[in-house]
């Protein structure tokens, strides 16, 4: 049997294994199981394990191939996958052989384009996450002192060292307060008030700062994806760099699957189109349809003229497309008048071209 679907299976898929077998593992543990059940949820785990022993025979020949189709991370976790929950079931006793399986919950990570994101934003906003941490240390620790001084002789058994008082203070920080331990002096609950708040700051800090880094990393790989679209459109490769960074910014890339209709005839148009990749038909009036190709642009007519749309326009093949909208061509054209004026002449040509219907 070939292994090679194995390691195409679907992130989702994956994801969807590692969660029945973590499933599994869980409901192993509760004692009130019967034998039958805990056979066939045993099988199951058997079951999964066995697939991911065909991923990662297959995973293996990919990465020795050197065919760009597995990394190492792939590879070391689809061998985790495997090695650790064997280890289990030769030298764990029979009550934790099925905890080893546990090592799937870094399966969701094999090929996830999320926790790369995630690295990406965490490494960038290292130095301010490092900050807000540090402020952390230093609220948490400063709060234990307070809190032993405060607190150690009325209540030693739970201030009795700052050690113990920095438990009261991380539970308080993170406003999470499991009510263990309870300041009794009025200097104690002040106090208390003061940490809470500074962990509500503290966490919106962290909150804000990856939350940016998000943001900021989605964008990033949006303009470095849309410069390279807008690069392979021969009209934008006169602009000067100000003008192309502000053509990138504005066109926004769309895929539209083949046989689909991307604008038709009469309909009003806010936004014209420029072709990447494949090709689209014209359905003018005139008995031989008009295809247009990769570099190309269409919708032009009715942005221009505020008419309906001339012709109805459908995809030959899956075509990868940058819209620009009125308001963004209006900005091309002041910034770039030679542009919009090869726009605007193609626009002329053509409609003396359509006949009307
Ligand atoms: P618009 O009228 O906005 O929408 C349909 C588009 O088809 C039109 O803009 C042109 O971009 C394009 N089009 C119409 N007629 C022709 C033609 N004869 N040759 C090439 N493209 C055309």
């Amino acid at each position: 049997m070939s292994a090679r679907p194995l390691l195409r299976m679907s992130d989702a898929a994956n994801g969807l294994l590692a969660a029945a077998g973590l499933v599994a593992v869980a409901a192993l543990t509760a004692s009130s199981l019967g034998a039958g059940v805990r056979l066939a949820i045993e099988g199951l785990l058997a079951g999964i394990w066995a697939v991911y022993l065909l991923q990662l025979s297959d995973t293996l020949i990919a990465f020795w191939a050197r065919d760009g189709r597995a990394s190492v991370t792939e590879a070391v976790i689809d061998l985790l996958a495997v090695v650790v929950p064997l280890a289990g079931l030769l030298f764990a006793g029979t009550r934790d052989q099925s905890l080893y399986c546990g090592v799937w919950l870094l399966k969701p990570l094999r090929h996830s384009t999320f926790f790369r994101l995630l690295g990406r934003v965490v490494a960038r906003a290292a130095p301010n996450l490092v900050g807000v941490t540090s402020l952390f240390g230093i609220v948490l620790f400063g709060a234990s002192l307070i809190a032993y001084l405060i607190e150690r002789d009325v209540q030693p058994d739970k201030f009795g060292s700052i050690p113990q008082a920095m438990w009261w203070a991380v539970v308080t920080l993170s406003t999470t307060g499991y009510g263990d331990e309870i300041p009794m002096t009025f200097a104690g609950r002040v106090l208390a008030g003061l940490v809470m708040m500074s962990g509500i700051g503290i966490f919106a800090l962290w909150a804000g700062i990856l939350a940016t880094g998000f943001f900021e990393e989605v964008r990033r790989q949006d303009f470095v994806r849309n410069w390279q679209l807008v690069a392979a459109v021969p009209l934008f490769q006169r602009l000067g760099s100000a003008a192309f960074v502000e053509i990138v910014r504005a066109l926004r890339p769309r895929v539209v699957p083949s046989g689909a209709i991307i604008c038709r005839k009469g309909e009003a148009g806010d936004q014209m189109f420029f072709i990447v990749e494949g090709r689209v038909t014209i359905a003018t009036p005139s008995p031989t349809p008009v295809e247009l190709g990769p570099g190309s642009f269409f919708g032009e007519m009715a942005l221009i003229s505020g008419e309906p749309r001339s012709a109805t326009v459908t995809a030959e093949t899956e075509v990868s497309l940058l819209s620009l909208y009125s308001e963004d061509f209006q900005m091309l054209s002041s910034s770039n008048p030679e542009i919009a004026e090869v726009i605007r002449k193609t626009a002329e040509t053509r409609r003396g071209r359509t006949p009307e219907a």
